[in-house]
């Protein structure tokens, strides 16, 4: 048993669909979320960069005591997930081998389509691992607005349709049956993303995936919180300003962001920690 909260990260509101998610398995948990909204978006970012801001975000929260971390962040995950394992005691879950073990479930057809940052997309990371199977065709597209339009507020206006009919017609023709939703702030476009591509496409995203597996590593690791915590949940952000934080995670929410605190990431020492060339 181990009372000491799960560390999340995002570069932004995103990786609040995967603490919903953690929330709803594991109603017991406490957590600690960072957006690194100082620096986001990671999408466009060069891979080198997004790697040093994770590591950063990710150092700040093993100072802060958690007990495991998720990279809630697909762009992260591609850029550093082997880094962070390496480079951390606790366990270290992300976001991009769930989706793609639950795409693989989930195709009739074998024809699986992925979308995600320009970062995600440009690493292959999800066409990698889905096309070791050679019974898959993988159709991947960037979709760089979508992120700026979740960290707006933005989720159902006609703008929104008429972009994602623009990035999703080559995946709707190439007729998959299965999407992957590879970036954590797409759940929250859910709705013109199912409407375009239509009924007949499932859609997949990472973040109920990803909550099995921190269900999973709980159990395994024992550390499970004991069986009267209650949960503690505190939300942090890395920008110029906390209520724009708090206002946009409330609003896509539902009010349950009470109130964001600043962090600064990079400024803490942590000897025991390995360096990372
Ligand atoms: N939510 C993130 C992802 O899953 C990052 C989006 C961004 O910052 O560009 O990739």
């Amino acid at each position: 048993m181990n009372d000491a909260p799960i560390g999340i990260f995002d570069s932004g509101v995103g990786g609040l669909t995967v603490a919903r998610a953690i929330r709803a398995q594991l109603p017991r948990e406490s957590f600690v979320y960072i957006g690194d909204t100082a620096h986001s978006p990671y999408g466009p970012k060069p891979i080198a960069d997004v790697r040093r801001y994770s590591l950063e975000v990710l150092d700040t929260l093993v100072d802060q005591g958690v007990k495991m971390l998720v990279i809630a962040c697909n762009t992260a995950s591609s850029a550093m997930l082997r880094d962070a394992r390496e480079r951390y005691d606790v366990p270290v879950v992300e976001v991009i081998g769930p989706a793609v073990r639950r795409a693989i479930s989930t195709t009739r057809n074998g024809r699986i389509g992925v979308i995600g940052t320009v970062g995600t997309i440009g690493s292959r990371a999800y066409q990698d691992m889905l096309e070791v199977n050679e019974n898959l065709a993988v159709f991947a597209a960037a979709c760089p607005r979508f992120v700026e339009f979740v960290e707006a507020g933005i989720t159902d206006t006609p703008e929104v349709l008429r972009v994602a009919e623009e990035y999703l017609a080559p995946l709707r023709d190439a007729d998959v049956d299965t999407l992957v939703l590879g970036c954590t702030h797409y759940p929250f476009l859910r709705g013109a993303i199912g409407y375009v591509m239509g009924e007949g496409v499932s859609l997949v995203s990472s973040d109920d995936e990803t909550a099995g597996d921190v269900y999973r590593q709980l159990v395994r690791g024992d550390l499970l919180a004991s069986a009267d915590a209650s949960p503690n949940y505190v939300y942090e952000a890395t920008g110029a300003s906390a209520d724009d934080f708090t206002a946009l995670a409330n609003r896509l929410m539902g009010q349950e962001v009470r109130g964001v605190r600043l962090v600064q990431t990079g400024v803490i020492d942590l000897p025991h920690l390995k360096e990372i060339p």
